[in-house]
């Protein structure tokens, strides 16, 4: 078939019935912000819990509005959940791209997403992956396909189009924030962009698959390497004696200085993984990324020491225990999720030297099955010392003490 007949296809085929591998974080919100523009969706996920609790108009996430627009698609009939891919117009391929041991990137769950739905591609199928994936994934699914399905070569368009959506705000951010939309070929990157224009309002950008690719990856390191410019700066001028707070907001007065915050380390399922993807496929060539995903998980290693040697101090000065308050858990402010927490990291280190009198404080969990959570306000009230882990707003509110040690490696009492 040659590009014009493929073009004429693209056109002409209905893209209506979306099967969206994968109802996480990601997959759940797109699939339910597509149903709610009147496509026929059925979202599916290899886990039964999950397709029950959607089914029933629940959901098994935390994520603002999220539940009352499943609740609606689910009602109207165009959001379904199964554990079974079907045929459809459309397939995305939204499931988890985790890393293993050595910080090689696992594409497995792609792979077998991809081959769940191999016997219902039929000619004309728009197959889509959204999962973060290493730099030529899509190109290597097309080769499985073809493979595996020989007569749907030049017959079905192949795509990647990233998901750069805040946790939290995912809702009205997946379908308002531009979108970088790649195919393995033109006609696929057009058939793309005509699907993705029925539910996105953001601008829709051309390019081509591994661009596509290696712009989420760019993404995240270009965060992950301004992030560890701040933690550093912040190591130094600890041992310097300067405030961080007030030399990063004096700094960025420069018309073109821009400095991030520091906190103690980088975490989550993206910013702290997806660095890794490049190193590990361009270690020469990738010092700088390397060494930034170093910094943050030392500056971590570091907010450790310096908690201990707190503890040490004060059992000198008062000839006694310190309670020590470790305030906060998750990788960032004002959320519930730990994945790859440098909060959660520092307090497990720390709860290894037995120390009686910890208390650990996470105000949006209710209770944890490793930490004993101790009420925010109760630890602040009872620690002599306390470590401010996590920029929650609660703790924002608290009266700064001078009767107590404050580590403070957030900025909550930042002038
Ligand atoms: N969560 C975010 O904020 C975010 C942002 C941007 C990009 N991403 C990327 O999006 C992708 C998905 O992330 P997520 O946070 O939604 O993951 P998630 O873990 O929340 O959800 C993935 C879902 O896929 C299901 N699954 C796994 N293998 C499957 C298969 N073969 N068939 C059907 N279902 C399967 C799992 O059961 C799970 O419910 C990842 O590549 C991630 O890096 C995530």
């Amino acid at each position: 078939m040659c590009n014009i007949e493929r073009y004429l296809l693209q056109t002409d085929l209905e893209m209506d019935k979306i099967i969206c591998i994968g109802l996480g974080y990601i997959g759940l919100p797109t699939a339910t912000i597509a149903a709610g523009k009147g496509l026929n969706v059925i979202g599916v996920d290899i886990n039964e819990r999950v397709v029950d609790t959607i089914n029933s108009g629940n959901i098994h996430i935390i994520e603002p509005g999220l539940k009352e627009s499943v609740q609606k698609a689910v009602a109207a009939g165009n959001l379904r959940a199964s554990t079974k891919p079907e045929q459809g117009d459309v397939y995305l391929i939204v499931v988890p791209t985790p890393f293993r041991g050595n910080h090689e990137p696992d594409i497995t769950y792609v792979e077998a997403a991809t081959r769940s739905v191999l016997p219902f591609l039929k000619k004309g199928s728009l197959f889509v992956i959204e999962s973060t994936s290493p730099v030529g994934t899509t190109e290597k699914m097309q080769q499985l396909i073809y493979a595996e399905r020989p007569e749907l070569k030049g017959q079905i368009y192949i795509a990647y189009c990233p998901e750069r959506v805040l946790p939290g705000n995912i809702i009205y951010e997946l379908e308002h924030n531009d979108r970088v939309i790649g195919g393995i070929d033109d006609v696929s990157t057009e058939k793309a962009m005509a699907f993705y224009a029925k539910f996105v309002k953001g601008t829709l950008h051309k390019t081509n698959a591994r661009t596509a690719e290696m712009c989420k990856l760019t993404e995240n390191s270009s965060r992950d390497t301004q992030i560890a410019f701040a933690n550093e700066l912040s190591i130094i001028c600890d041992k310097a004696g300067i405030d961080v707070w007030e030399l990063i907001e004096l700094a960025n007065k420069h018309p073109r200085v821009d400095i991030l915050q520091p906190g103690c380390g980088v975490g989550g399922h993206c910013i702290a993984v997806d660095p890794y993807f490049l190193t590990s496929d361009f270690p020469a060539e990738s010092q700088l990324i390397a060494k930034s995903r170093e910094v943050n998980n030392y500056k971590s290693a570091w907010c450790v020491e310096k908690i201990r040697n707190a503890v040490l101090e004060y059992e000198m000065k008062h000839t006694k225990k310190p309670i020590v308050a470790l305030m906060g858990l998750a990788f960032k402010p004002n959320i519930d999720d730990l994945r790859e927490s440098p909060a959660k990291y520092i307090a497990q280190n720390i709860m290894q030297f037995e120390m009686d009198g910890l208390q650990i404080v996470e105000p949006n969990i209710k209770a944890h099955h490793i930490f004993k959570l101790t009420d925010y306000k109760v630890a602040y009230e009872q620690a002599d010392i306390v470590v401010f882990l996590v920029a929650h707003n609660e703790f924002k509110a608290l009266t700064q003490r001078a009767d107590k040690v404050i580590l403070d490696f957030c900025g909550i009492f930042k002038r």
